[in-house]
């Protein structure tokens, strides 16, 4: 498709297929909320598909979270606490678009801006860390 709102680039790559899965599930499901924008049950679907992203996503950052766990990664607090922000963040999105649909493409720049930035900054740190540990993900 040419017109997604997040495509996928390898340079998101962590190296690590289950996550690289994950993410691009993230992106797809945001892709999704995009897509439903201008459709006319826009109001009844799109609160639908943001419960998606939150369920989905807690998922995802648990897989991380027991990875740190698992391997002892030093910044796990720090990481964690990411986490849980953006977890508060799309409680607060979906709470307040249902009072104002103007500021759906607002949420979406969030979305987007955050989940690149977290991939590339900070879930690549720990990328490094398994691979200079050796660490091998299944
Ligand atoms: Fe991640
Ligand atoms: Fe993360």
């Amino acid at each position: 498709m040419s017109n997604e709102f997040i495509r996928w680039n390898d340079l998101y790559s962590l190296g690590i297929e289950k996550i690289d899965n994950q993410h691009k599930k993230l992106i797809e499901i945001i892709n999704k909320i995009f897509d439903f924008l201008s459709e006319e049950k826009a109001e009844v679907i799109i609160p639908e598909i943001i419960k998606e992203l939150k369920d989905y996503t807690q998922y995802h950052f648990k897989t991380e979270e027991d990875l740190f766990e698992q391997y002892d990664y030093p910044d796990t607090e720090d990481h964690r606490l990411k986490h849980q922000e953006f977890i508060d963040m799309i409680g607060k999105w979906s709470n307040e678009i249902k009072n104002n649909k103007n500021i759906l493409y607002e949420m979406m720049n969030f979305l987007r801006k955050w989940l690149l930035e977290h991939i590339l900054h900070d879930d690549r740190a720990y990328g490094k860390f398994f691979k200079d540990n050796n660490i091998q993900i299944n």
